[in-house]
């Protein structure tokens, strides 16, 4: 297979051998338009070996290169040197590729079997999984299998925040107030109102703060009732976040949350206090992180029960020691980026080199239209009735327009579960936005029923056609704009697969199957596919499939199905 960017540095250093290939490799850039080549090498940095200025040496380049079979031009503007591609060879090395590799085609090797884990989603039990969770649990995911198709060993931890002084607090409340049975028929809603009403009663009665930390140090201390009411709320809490899961085709390696860490709290305490960095503060331990700029970390109260960041550090010890990371990243809201700052510096200081390769990957806030959702409050939209809100609209829509469909419950499934995911993914994660119904639900333009329609469509065309497709085709036959452009984003995708990997950012990958789509969608329309030329139609249909096969894998990145038909 010819890799274009190597041969360039095959020629140049053939022709000028002051320059060496991987030097060139390192200088090579892609112009921002095609009509500038698919290819540039500037030449600034040479002017010291040639005493030349670098547009004078960019000439002499292009000079010296003369003809070459694996470019159909090359030339020079200003300090650069061009290169536009042969395109009927680029074609055939693509497609070719994307033929023999089909849904592999872009898993590039680059994990090696290395070990990474990726937590997300983590939602806190008894709590809502909300519409702020879709954000961890999507992105996370996307990252997740990104990895996995990169060739690393990937470990997929949700760690559950099933642990913490609000388990007291529900526990007091569910002793005064609550009822077993009406909360097992409606678990995350009922104990949610038992949190309310907790916050609203504890204005009123201030002594019920303390009965909760009392619980809450039982808790710690295994007393049975203590621990036999946090179990039951842990149970019935999962069972409901894990219709999400299903929902979304979500499967964890580990749900080793907060609770799993609460005896492992000591060691942490003992190396901190080995490395001398643990301080007295009135009865609490504390870390000070002044000289790293960040304010003290508590990890130990003063009545000896210990904090979510204790947990944190215990856990990164752990997952070392468990599965040797080679990366531990963590899809956390930017709301904490703070809060992993501080615990990655204590892991440090701790002396554990590691510490380095601990990835916070923080993503922006979610408010709601209007006021902003808190469990205190109670207004929140869970996650699973935007899920269940999509797919209803989604049986309506093909009811009208498509009521014959197979399968139609499956595929509004699909569908539906699918847009809200690729909404997801559409924009950087960092970025702030607004939930809104509206948009939520709107499928029109960019969006994942677009790519999935088109696949569907390219699809239905290989049905059609009923032919072998096979990449013993004439390659000049697919030399028009329109093809070469699909070719052009088919190359890239394998590029794109690995930013999207180092950059933690799915959005590229999103981004990037709209463009083919949309390039798809021109190309089909221009150019029909089923025509009487053999030949042309052999071509056509090479380019469909490929384009078919690199859609469905862009979309399983992103965690969104293809449906065959819709
Ligand atoms: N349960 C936490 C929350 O909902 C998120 C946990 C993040 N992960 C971690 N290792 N701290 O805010």
């Amino acid at each position: 297979m010819i890799d274009f960017k190597e041969k360039i540095g095959e020629i140049i250093n053939q022709n000028v051998e002051q320059i060496s290939k991987e030097e060139v490799l390192e200088l090579l850039e892609i112009p921002p338009s095609y009509d500038m080549g698919d290819y540039a090498m500037p030449c600034f940095k040479m002017a010291k070996i040639f005493r030349k200025s670098p547009n004078l040496i960019a000439e002499d380049i292009v000079n010296m290169i003369g003809e070459n079979k694996y470019f159909e031009k090359i030339e020079n503007k200003g300090a650069y040197v061009n290169f536009f591609v042969n395109k009927e060879l680029f074609s055939e090395t693509v497609l070719k590729e994307v033929y023999e590799k089909e849904n592999k085609y872009g898993a590039t090797n680059v994990g090696k079997n290395r070990n990474v884990i990726v937590e997300f989603s983590s939602p806190n039990i008894a709590k809502p999984f909300h519409i702020g969770h879709i954000r961890s649990t999507v992105i996370g995911h996307s990252i997740y299998k990104i990895y996995d198709f990169l060739g690393f060993n990937t470990i997929a931890i949700n760690h559950l925040g099933d642990y913490g002084t609000q388990f007291g607090k529900l526990i007091v409340a569910y002793k005064a107030w609550g009822d077993r049975k009406v909360i097992e028929s409606n678990p995350i809603p009922e104990l949610l109102k038992l949190y309310i009403k907790f916050h609203e009663e504890v204005e009123k009665k201030p002594e019920l703060d303390d009965k909760a930390r009392e619980w809450f140090l039982k808790l710690e201390g295994e007393d049975p009732e203590a621990k036999e009411l946090w179990q039951w709320i842990r149970d019935v809490s999962l069972k409901e976040f894990n219709r999400v899961y299903e929902m979304l085709n979500i499967k964890f390696d580990s749900l080793a949350g907060e609770s799993f860490y609460s005896d492992k709290m000591p060691r942490v305490i003992d190396i901190m206090n080995e490395k001398g960095i643990l301080e007295d503060s009135q009865g609490a331990r504390i870390v000070d992180l002044e000289s790293y700029g960040m304010p003290p970390a508590l990890v130990q109260k003063r009545d000896g029960s210990t904090l979510y960041i204790t947990r944190d550090v215990a856990a990164a010890l752990y997952r070392k020691e468990t599965y040797d990371f080679y990366k531990n990243i963590y899809v956390v809201g930017s709301q904490q980026i703070l809060h992993f700052q501080q615990w990655m510096k204590m892991v440090e200081l701790m002396g554990f080199d590691w510490a380095k390769d601990c990835v916070h990957v923080p993503f922006g806030m979610v408010s709601l239209e209007e006021g902003t959702m808190s469990t205190r409050k109670g207004r929140v939209v869970f996650l699973e009735d935007v899920l269940n809100k999509a797919v209803d609209k989604t049986r309506e829509i093909i009811e009208q327009k498509n009521p014959n469909l197979e399968n139609k419950e499956e595929v509004a499934k699909q569908i539906g579960i699918g847009a809200i995911v690729f909404q997801e993914l559409s924009n950087s994660r960092i970025k702030d936005y607004t939930f809104s119904w509206d948009k939520t639900l709107a499928f029109e333009g960019e969006t994942g029923p677009y790519v999935q329609y088109t696949h569907a469509r390219a699809n239905s065309i290989l049905k059609k056609a009923n032919v072998d497709v096979t990449d013993d085709i004439d390659y000049s036959l697919l030399l028009n704009e329109e093809a070469v452009n699909v070719v052009r984003l088919l190359h890239d995708f394998k590029q794109v697969v690995i930013d999207a990997m180092e950059k933690y950012e799915p959005a590229i990958i999103t981004r990037h199957i709209v463009d083919i789509a949309q390039a798809f969608n021109r190309f089909y329309h221009d150019c029909p596919i089923l025509v009487d030329d053999e030949n042309v139609k052999k071509a056509r249909l090479l380019l469909v499939k490929s384009t078919r096969d690199v859609l469905k894998t862009g979309l399983s990145l992103i965690s969104v199905e293809a449906p065959e038909k819709m």
